[in-house]
């Protein structure tokens, strides 16, 4: 790749300016007064794709909001890349606790960015690191070095669950038809540390209801003779975890992955600090299922998680008041074997049967997905971790992570290729939260690293 550092060095300022530009729209995709901003979105990356030198782009309508599609196909019998990203944010929420307004993005220096970062919704998750690609695009048609052909499909429901997408790959297996998938929605272990994320959790993602009398009761006269639905919420959540933090659902772990002790030895030896980690989160200890690491417990074991609770009264003052209802909002995170549907039905009965009499329970699931582990023998993995080797100056630690990207194991099922996951953000860019970031110098990066892919999986496809 010739002239690369030199052209990202020409080209620095407008790359950034592109991209707060594009973080200046709000894309939120959860929340429907957004929905003509999230349709703009759709327009603005079809137009960046076809200026970085797709000779095809097209917008496809859905039962939800748009997927952007591109290519530029130079040979039909070179390799085929297809790049997935994602447009759509996060809501900003809660916007009190942002330094600078979500969508009006801002370039600060911090102490793990000294080059500064991008403060802005989606600055990271996804449309940073999407938008890498786009440049990296830019640069190979500009400086006739795109050695294969590639295919963009970016969408705008990932926040969401990605549902139509699922129905559009299924329906297009010939247009998306690649050699490899190529993900950067991930983050990495540090900038000295590179790393290639090798697995995805799943996800199941329920919400809860319990109702108790037909009204809300004053709590002094019914209070201890009726059953409190939020009382027993907070007791029958509690219970699903037992005193190892094991989870308690009958046939929970039955399909779990155990790792052996030499891929669980393998796995420690990645950099990571305890002390550290508990610093940054403001925390005097960690906390989590005996016998497993924290890198092992956010990563190859699985999890339930309370993500909101809410019922009765939570206005100014006091109110005596025994709510009718309560909810939750619960999501557990899967390992690979575990079917997403099969933990859905499982939460489902096991919340109804531990509900004593007095209440009846509701459960609702909202969406979920399947895990993904990806081996590193492939010429997809060796290609982006020579082309890490290459601008890092050092190879690139195979890591698995806590997040889940619900449609990456779909791709493998319906495109029958696999996935290679180059994320460049870091753990502490703040995704779905307040002051959300993402480095100049992790983007600048990306928009290296990304071209020598291409290259190398093309020259080792041919070999
Ligand atoms: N990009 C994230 C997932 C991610 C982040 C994976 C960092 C690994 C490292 C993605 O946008 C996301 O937020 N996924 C959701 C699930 C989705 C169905 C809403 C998640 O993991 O909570
Ligand atoms: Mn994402
Ligand atoms: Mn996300």
């Amino acid at each position: 790749m010739n002239n690369i550092t030199s052209y990202i060095k020409e080209n620095k300022e407008r790359f950034l300016n592109e991209l707060q530009e594009l973080l200046k729209i709000p894309s939120i995709s959860a929340d429907s007064a957004y929905s003509k901003d999230v349709l703009k979105t759709a327009e603005v990356i079809k137009i960046s794709l076809s200026k970085a030198g797709c000779n095809l782009v097209e917008i496809h309508e859905t039962a939800g909001y748009p997927i952007v599609y591109g290519e530029k196909i130079i040979d039909p019998k070179l390799p085929t890349v297809l790049v997935y990203g994602h447009y759509d944010v996060q809501p900003p929420d809660p916007i009190k606790l942002w330094d600078s307004p979500p969508f009006e993005p801002v370039i600060k220096k911090t102490a793990l960015h000294p080059d500064g970062a991008i403060f802005a919704r989606g600055a990271c998750d996804d449309k940073g690191q999407m938008y890498m690609h786009v440049k990296a695009l830019e640069f190979m048609t500009e400086t006739d070095q795109l050695p294969c052909n590639v295919k963009f499909m970016i969408e705008g429901e990932e926040e969401v669950g990605s549902n139509n997408l699922a129905l559009f790959v299924k329906e297009n297996r010939n247009k998306l038809k690649n050699d490899i998938i190529l993900i950067s929605d991930t983050g990495m272990i540090a900038n000295d540390v590179p790393s290639i994320t090798t697995g995805l959790r799943g996800l199941s993602y329920v919400e809860v209801e319990i109702t108790g009398p037909n009204r809300d009761l004053h709590s002094g006269l019914y209070g201890g003779a009726v059953a409190n639905p939020i009382n027993i919420l907070s007791k029958m959540i509690a219970s699903l975890h037992d005193e190892n933090n094991h989870i308690t659902i009958p046939g929970f772990y039955d399909k779990v992955e155990e790792l052996s002790k030499a891929e669980r030895a393998e796995m420690a030896k990645a950099p990571f600090s305890l002390d550290e980690y508990r610093k940054a989160l403001d925390i005097d200890a960690v906390y989590g299922e005996e016998g497993y690491t924290t890198n092992e417990r956010n990563s190859i074991r699985p999890t339930l998680d309370v993500n909101g609770i809410w019922g009765g009264y939570i206005g100014e003052g006091a109110k005596t008041v025994i709510a009718s209802k309560a909810y939750a909002k619960i999501s557990m995170r899967l390992v690979p074997n575990q079917d997403w549907e099969e933990i859905t039905e499982l939460f489902s009965k096991h919340f109804e049967t531990i509900a004593p009499k007095g209440v009846t329970v509701k459960v609702t699931p909202h969406h979920g997905g399947q895990g993904y582990v990806t081996p590193i023998d492939t010429i997809g993995y060796q290609a982006a971790n020579k082309a890490y080797t290459k601008t890092f100056g050092i190879p690139a630690i195979p890591q698995r992570s806590g997040g889940s990207i619900p449609i990456v194991s779909l791709f493998e099922e319906e495109l029958e290729s696999k996935t290679i996951l180059m994320g460049f953000g870091l753990d502490s860019d703040a995704i779905h939260s307040p002051n959300e970031h993402f480095g100049v110098w992790n983007y600048l990066k990306g928009i290296e690293t990304i071209p020598y892919f291409y290259k190398y999986f093309t020259e080792m496809n041919r070999s």
